[in-house]
């Protein structure tokens, strides 16, 4: 168990050593916390430097002199709740700078003292001396200004010891009071005291005392149990100089009859404001219409709280007219289980009315009332249930604040409301209302919550309320945002945990003022509506309360759970206008580009021989089987004679530096003078692997009339393709060929030739063409179309040929 709890003790010291910064910075304040640590003596290894040690609630029985020895700096120590019995002082007379010396709460019967000058909070009650511990050294100590003291025995000659210190307040613990000399108190110089009563003390003479001691005064624990209260005591309560503005009695346990000596009691002397918190009444309660002399009082405010009643048949009219009559400034009986409460019938000077937390019911405004000063009204966690009739109890009142809060409160839409211009702060909070409310509300209300009812939406026929600046709509059933045309000053809104989706952009319209805005908690759809939520408090930082913890996305279920703050909503794909612009610009841009091209690079002609090699090869991937022929010559030339330069000094030289042994059959070399000149021509075609036309203005009219014919049999360009190759040298319009010739025309209008480019810089393109269609039809044809001059393909120049792009006709 020892070695157990000295573990236990490390840690706590360990765990509760914490630094904390003072109102000096040069200086660190260090806290050891041993509390509660079942500790039978001061810990022997106190950080030197501490200078606030708390050692409460331990087993502490003594004291001894080394013990603070260490911490020279203490400035607090707490030594309440322990078995302290005997003290020396002189335990402290290291500790030069302690102000805070709390010995509360031990079995302290003497204590032998020495000067602690410096002290200012000493407390000394609860604990078992017989006589007030009050020495000539308590008397020096001139910075006191908190005792606490506790006795059996009160005499004037303990007081009169410290009668000279100004002291803030004098705390008397006592746990038991066997003779109090009356006139004792009164010899303290405080502005506070509080005395804790031992049960069963004679209260009266203590009380009477106190008021003519303190402005404050406090009295915990009073019972009557001991009956005194004759009324010969009852006349001695008359006091001249009472001191006491504020008294307050808590744990009170008295006989009706006490309690209103009490209040009579009090009533004269100089108390203007009188709290009476937990108060439980015995006994029968009789009172007649005289019964309270109401003259001649300083009370201004009177608080009731927390009242619980000990019989069953209490007069109530007169009870309630017992406290109205008082006709004060303040008023509060709240806790009190009041079902009822009555007003005199004439004028009152009420400013303040609490009836908080009673079972107040719709009863309560029946009677006609006259309360023309009444500011505040709390009618707070009652069973009220109609607010119509709240707002006639209201008219005739100058009424600024009003609290309806938990009640059961409706508002029926036929009904009139009736509210007084001066009504600003109302409080319509946890009741039943739902939408129709807002047709029962003050026009000048600048603050109205509205939160925990059943609202769905705010309507839009509804009055103006023009001066609303703060709107509390939580924990409602709404599902958007409200906008603010009726509201034009509003600045803060609350509309966390409702039900809103996606906020209308109404609300960002209409709501400019709208510096606050909280709508955590609701079950957000993060689409695109919601960018201009998410953007408001990108522009306007702090403006929404609780970013960005409470503000999570709830739909899509993809997104569920996800903070607002990390949602990514493009602009690009939320703005549709945006988007359109976006592509027409692209496709502006795109289009110049490719005019662009088109103009100074041609364009066009690029993309359509590239689309004939495209189509090559993909022939020379399904060749198909030709027809066998035996070839004279590789290729047979037809031209005009108009063309003759060209074809001598452009083609022929270009296709002999491809490939030397290339044999060409050419008219003028290979004509049979004896034959006809189309006899000639299909001679040649036949001949060779390959016919290549020269086609031009002067082609078409000197020559073409024999090849229409040949073109006659074949009526699919696909069987000729493989063997004729067209060459348009100079373009021909469609408009000069003559009707006669509609193979030609055909095949001019279905573009079926390789055309020879003005441009020079795209001949190598023409010729890598041409030279691709003159081997992809050998290779289409090398088993069959072999010449006997005809070299065999390499092995690489068949590859490049497969890598060209096949076109013929096209
Ligand atoms: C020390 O710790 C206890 C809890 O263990 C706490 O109640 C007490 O307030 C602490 N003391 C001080 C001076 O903070
Ligand atoms: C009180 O203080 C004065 C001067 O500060 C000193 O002379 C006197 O001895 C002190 N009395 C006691 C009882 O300590
Ligand atoms: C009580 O102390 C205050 C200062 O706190 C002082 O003004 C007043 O005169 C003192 N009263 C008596 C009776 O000594
Ligand atoms: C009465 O109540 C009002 C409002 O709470 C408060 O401002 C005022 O100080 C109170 N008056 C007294 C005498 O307590
Ligand atoms: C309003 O006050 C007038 C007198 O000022 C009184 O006659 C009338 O009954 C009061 N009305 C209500 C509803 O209390
Ligand atoms: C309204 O009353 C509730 C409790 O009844 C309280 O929490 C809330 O703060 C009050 N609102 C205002 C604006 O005073």
């Amino acid at each position: 168990m020892r070695p157990l709890r000295s573990i236990h003790v490390l840690c706590g010291i360990v765990m509760s050593v914490h630094v904390w910064a003072s109102e000096l910075p040069e200086e660190r304040e260090l806290m050891t916390n041993l509390s509660n640590l079942f500790l039978r003596k001061v810990p022997a290894d106190l950080t030197p430097t501490t200078t606030m040690l708390d050692l409460s609630y331990n087993l502490l029985s003594e004291l001894q002199s080394p013990d603070f020895r260490s911490v020279s700096r203490l400035k607090v120590l707490i030594l309440c709740h322990n078995h302290i019995q005997e003290l020396d002082i002189k335990t402290f007379e290291f500790n030069k700078e302690l102000k805070y010396l709390d010995l509360s709460y031990n079995m302290l019967k003497t204590v032998t003292w020495h000067s602690l000058a410096g002290l200012r909070h000493l407390d000394l009650s609860f604990n078992d001396f017989g006589t007030m511990p009050i020495s000539e050294e308590i008397s020096n100590m001139s910075r006191l200004e908190v005792l606490g003291l506790s006795g059996a025995e009160i005499q004037k000659s303990d007081f009169q010891k410290i009668a000279h210190l100004h002291l803030t307040t004098v705390f008397l613990g006592l746990r038991t009071l066997s003779h109090y000399e009356e006139g004792s108190l009164p010899i303290l110089n405080t502005t506070k005291l509080h005395i804790v009563l031992p049960a069963n003390t004679d209260f009266w003479v203590l009380l009477r005392d106190g008021i003519k001691t303190s402005k404050i005064l406090e009295m915990t624990n009073i019972d009557g149990k001991s009956q005194f209260a004759s009324y010969e005591t009852q006349k001695s309560l008359t006091l001249e100089n009472s001191k006491t503005s504020t008294l307050l009695l808590s744990n009170v346990d008295l006989l009706w009859d006490d309690l209103l000596f009490i209040f009579q009691f009090v009533w004269h002397t100089s108390v203007e404001y009188f709290q009476i918190e937990h108060v439980t009444f015995g006994g029968m309660v009789y009172l007649n219409r005289n019964s309270f002399d109401y003259s001649n009082t300083a009370m201004r405010a009177i608080k009731l709280e927390h009242v619980h009643f000990r019989f069953f048949h209490i007069p109530q009219d007169s009870v309630y007219l017992l406290f109205t009559k008082m006709d004060i400034e303040n008023l509060t009986l709240s806790d009190a289980q009041m079902p009822h409460m009555l007003f005199p019938t004439y004028p009152t000077r009420f400013q303040y009315l609490n009836f908080a937390d009673n079972i107040l019911t719709d009863e309560l405004f029946k009677n006609p009332t006259q309360l023309p000063h009444l500011k505040t009204l709390i009618l707070k966690g009652n069973k009220l249930e109609t607010l119509s009739l709240v707002s006639s109890f209201a008219k005739n009142t100058s009424l600024q604040f009003l609290d309806l809060s938990q009640n059961l409160l409706q508002h029926e839409n036929k009904e009139n409301c009736f509210w007084p211009e001066t009504l600003i702060t109302m409080n319509l909070s946890s009741n039943k209302f739902v939408d129709s409310v807002f047709g029962c509300l003050p026009t000048r209300v600048q603050i109205l919550d509205l939160s925990n009812n059943q609202i769905q939406t705010v309507p839009k026929e509804i009055i103006h309320l023009e001066s609303l600046q703060e709107l509390n709509l939580a924990f409602n059933v709404l599902t958007d945002l409200p906008g603010c045309s009726h509201f034009k000053r509003l600045s803060v809104l609350n509309m966390e945990m409702n039900l809103i989706l996606s906020p209308s952009p109404d609300f960002f319209q209409s709501c400019p003022g709208v510096k606050t805005l909280n709508a955590g908690g609701n079950p957000f759809r993060c689409t695109c509506e919601l960018r201009d939520f998410i953007q408001l408090e990108q522009y306007s930082k702090g403006m929404m309360v609780g970013w960005s913890d409470s503000y999570i996305c709830e739909y899509p279920l993809n997104l569920k759970g996800t903070r607002l703050k990390d949602v990514h909503l493009p602009e690009l794909s939320c703005n549709t206008a945006l988007l359109i612009v976006t592509i027409v610009a692209a496709m502006l841009v795109l289009g110049t580009a490719v005019a662009f091209c088109c103009r100074y690079f041609d364009l066009l002609w690029y993309v359509r021989m590239l689309g004939q090699w495209t189509q090559m090869w993909h022939r020379v991937r399904k060749t198909t089987r030709q027809l066998k022929r035996n070839a004279q010559f590789h290729l047979f030339i037809s031209y005009s004679e108009h063309d003759s330069a060209w074809v001598k000094y452009e083609l022929i030289p270009t296709l002999e530096k491809e490939d030397g042994s290339v044999s060409i059959c050419l008219p003028e070399r290979n004509f049979d003078p004896g034959k006809t000149v189309t006899e000639n021509i299909l001679n040649c075609i036949e001949k060779s692997c390959k016919s290549i036309l020269v086609l031009s203005p002067s082609f078409v009219q000197s020559e073409w009339c024999h090849y229409e014919l040949y073109f006659a049999h074949y009526p699919l360009l696909d069987e000729i393709s493989h063997h004729i190759i067209l060459i348009l040298l100079e373009p021909v319009p469609l408009y000069c060929v003559p009707t006669r010739y509609p193979r030609l025309k055909a095949l001019m209008e279905k573009k079926a030739y390789l055309e020879w480019p003005k441009d020079r810089r795209k001949c190598g393109l023409f010729w890598a063409n041409l030279r691709a269609n003159i081997h992809v039809s050998s290779l289409e044809t090398r088993d069959t179309c072999e010449p006997h001059t005809f070299t065999e393909l390499k092995e690489e120049s068949r590859g490049s040929a497969l890598s060209l792009i096949r076109t013929d006709y096209i």
